[in-house]
């Protein structure tokens, strides 16, 4: 069965998705996940792949990273094609359609996307009716939610935005991601300055802090963040209490990362690898294993996946790479992942998280 939907991926799907424009290749995908749930019975994961950041068990650590299933609306099929987790959002307090069209690029020699979506998004009330139906049945999966402020929020209510949707959201998740690294909303990555990091924090804090039981609540990072700026806000949220950081958001950066494109926006995928492990490294090496680090950036292989973790990640997340190889790509890592923990000589992945000693130096620019 596995193969078979690896060959029709790659032979029928993909072409066929990649003639159509990818914003509507991404609706059709969406839409097929459902059925897709009705025909596969999720994998049991071997106990080797389990970890637990913050004592949450995760059943292994491939999740979706956020962005795909905006709306929550295709939980059942992540989990049918084997994420140990699924990352949904961003979610804006009220609806919102984000920027004008077009705003979703392909970019298959690099094994890239462009986006500058801005957070559309069907708002706080419907993402609620859908994970309480959801928990009604059951999921093994585990869910994060990404929140973001709507777009029209003057800066001084940016921090009661995030607060409303911790407090409406917060008991049907497992983890809170705080969003403040989209580079397609005005004005949000400012948030990422230390100074201003910490001030955000102590209302969504004090809100998630209500919730039993407890709820932890990251902070997602951009890739553009300098060396020095990153070990303060890696400061910043250590003194702040925040529970783990997820690196990284997609890049503004073109030529850094070898890419030359005209569209504007946020670069994700392959060319985005190094520069996540390379902080992933950093922000271990600034807050020991304090704080789980969730990595994210151009995962497209089980080395991929795994460079992360011996990095310092405890989870893993991808979007771009199920885009270029398909649903099979998840069990595929799985794998993977299996065969270098042998090779390893280790017994698990909680034993990998670190296991390659962070850089003296950082390799951040
Ligand atoms: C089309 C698209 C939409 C995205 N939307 C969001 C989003 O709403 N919130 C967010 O935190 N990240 C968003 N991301 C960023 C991803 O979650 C991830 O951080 C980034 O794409 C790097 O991972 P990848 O190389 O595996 O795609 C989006 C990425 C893409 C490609």
């Amino acid at each position: 069965m596995a193969a078979l939907i690896e060959t029709f991926y790659h032979r029928v799907l993909r072409p066929l998705l990649f003639q159509l424009d990818p914003e509507r290749a991404h609706r059709l995908t969406l839409a097929m996940m459902r059925p897709l749930a009705l025909l596969r019975e999720p994998a049991v994961d071997p106990p080797a792949l389990a970890t637990t950041p913050w004592g949450i068990r995760f059943s292994n650590p491939i999740g979706l990273a956020a962005g795909m299933d905006k709306d929550i609306r295709a939980v059942a099929g992540w989990q049918a094609i084997g994420f140990g987790f699924a990352e949904l959002g961003t979610v804006t307090p009220l609806a919102q359609p984000g920027n004008p069209r077009p705003r979703l690029w392909r970019l298959p020699e690099h094994r890239a996307l462009v986006n500058r979506l801005g957070f559309p998004s069907a708002g706080m009330e419907a993402a609620a009716r859908r994970l309480s139906q959801l928990r009604r049945r059951g999921l093994r999966i585990r869910l994060g939610l990404n929140l973001g402020p709507n777009k029209d929020t003057p800066q001084e209510r940016v921090a009661s935005d995030y607060a409303a949707l911790v407090a409406r959201l917060g008991p049907m998740a497992d983890f809170i991601v705080i969003n403040v690294s989209s580079p397609n909303t005005p004005g949000l990555r400012d948030w990422q300055s230390p100074a201003r990091l910490a001030p955000l924090m102590r209302p969504i804090l004090a809100e998630a802090i209500k919730l039993t039981p407890h709820r932890p609540v990251l902070v997602k990072l951009a890739p553009d963040l300098d060396a020095p700026v990153l070990a303060s806000v890696c400061e910043a949220v250590s003194a702040a209490g925040v529970d783990g950081l997820v690196a990284c958001n997609t890049t503004t950066a073109r030529e850094a990362v070898g890419v030359r494109t005209e569209y504007e926006g946020g670069l994700s995928g392959a060319p985005l690898n190094r520069r996540a492990r390379a902080m992933v490294a950093e922000i271990r090496r600034r807050t020991g294993a304090k704080i789980p680090i969730i990595g994210v950036g151009g995962v497209f292989s089980a080395e991929d996946a795994y460079g992360l973790i011996c990095a310092g990640a405890s989870l893993v997340e991808l979007y771009t790479a199920l885009v270029y190889e398909g649903p099979g790509l998840v069990r595929r890592i799985k794998e993977g992942l299996l065969e270098l923990l042998q090779r390893d000589g280790l017994s698990s992945i909680a034993e990998a998280i670190g296991a390659a000693a962070p850089a003296k130096e950082s390799e951040l620019s």
